[in-house]
C-alpha cells in the first residue's frame, strides 16, 4: 500500500475572557512538547503585523475605528497568517490556535447592529482553513467574576462577555458534528480542564490524513 502523507492537527482554543484560555493554551503546548511532537503555537489577533498593530491601537481604545472595519480587519489578520498555518500543517507540525474564525463573529455579532448580521460577520472568514477540533472553554459568569477583574481593553466587561457568549452558543450549534466543537467546562480546577483538553485531541495529535478543510464547507 503506499504510504499515506500525515500532516499535523489543527486545533483552536475559544473561549471568553477569564477562561483560563492561555494557562491552556500553554498546558497544551507542553503536553504535545513532552509527547515529541512538532507543535506551533499561534494566537489571534496577532498584534505583531501591520494589521494587527491597528487592532492592537483599537482594542486598547488608543484608536477609533467603525465597526464594520474593524471586523474586516480581524479577518484579514487571520488571512494574512493562513498560508504559513497551511504550510506549518503540511510539514506535520500540530497548530494550536488560541482563538480563531468564532472569536471574530462572537465579538462583532454581539455589538447587536443591524448592517453586521451573523451572516454577515461569518463571511469573510469562509474558506479559511478549518480546525480539525475547536475546544470552547465553558466559563460561567461567576466563575470569571471570582477569577478576579476583567482587563481595561475593549470588550474586557460582564454585558459585552454575556452576549459574546450567546453567539459562541449559536456558533456550537451551527457547527453541529460533535467531534468538530466541543464545549469543555472550564470552571473546574486548571489540571482538570487540562486533562480533558488532552484527551479531546488524542484522535488528532498523531497526524492526520484527512485533507484539510476550509471554514464553514
Ligand atoms: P485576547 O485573546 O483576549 O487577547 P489577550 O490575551 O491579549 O487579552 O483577544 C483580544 C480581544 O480581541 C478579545 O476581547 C477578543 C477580541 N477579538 C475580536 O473581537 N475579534 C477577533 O476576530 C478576535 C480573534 C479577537
Ligand atoms: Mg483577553
Amino acid at each position: 500500500m503506499p504510504e499515506r502523507k500525515q500532516r499535523g492537527a489543527f486545533i483552536v482554543i475559544e473561549g471568553l475572557d477569564r477562561s483560563g484560555k492561555s494557562t491552556q493554551v500553554s498546558l497544551l503546548e507542553k503536553r504535545c512538547k513532552d509527547a515529541g511532537l512538532p507543535v506551533r503555537l499561534v494566537k489571534f489577533p496577532d498584534r505583531t503585523t501591520p494589521i494587527g498593530k491597528l487592532i492592537d491601537s483599537y482594542l486598547r481604545s488608543d484608536s477609533e475605528m467603525d465597526d464594520h472595519a474593524i471586523h474586516l480587519l480581524f479577518s484579514a489578520n487571520r488571512w494574512e497568517l493562513a498560508p504559513s498555518i497551511i504550510e506549518s500543517l503540511n510539514a506535520g507540525t500540530t497548530v494550536i490556535c488560541d482563538r480563531y474564525a468564532f472569536s471574530g463573529i462572537a465579538f462583532s455579532a454581539a455589538k447587536n447592529k443591524p448592517t453586521m448580521s451573523y451572516e454577515w460577520c461569518r463571511a469573510p472568514d469562509i474558506y479559511l482553513p478549518a480546525p480539525d477540533i475547536t475546544l470552547f472553554l465553558d466559563v460561567s459568569p461567576e466563575k470569571a467574576r471570582e477569577r478576579g477583574g476583567y482587563g481595561a481593553e475593549r470588550y474586557e466587561n460582564a454585558e459585552m462577555q454575556e452576549r459574546v457568549e450567546h453567539v459562541f452558543e449559536r456558533i456550537g450549534v451551527e457547527i453541529g458534528d460533535g467531534s468538530r466543537w466541543f464545549a469543555v467546562d472550564a470552571d473546574r480546577e486548571k489540571e482538570a480542564v487540562a486533562e480533558e483538553l488532552w484527551e479531546r485531541v488524542q484522535p488528532y495529535v498523531k497526524g492526520t490524513e484527512k485533507p484539510l478543510q476550509r471554514l464553514w464547507e
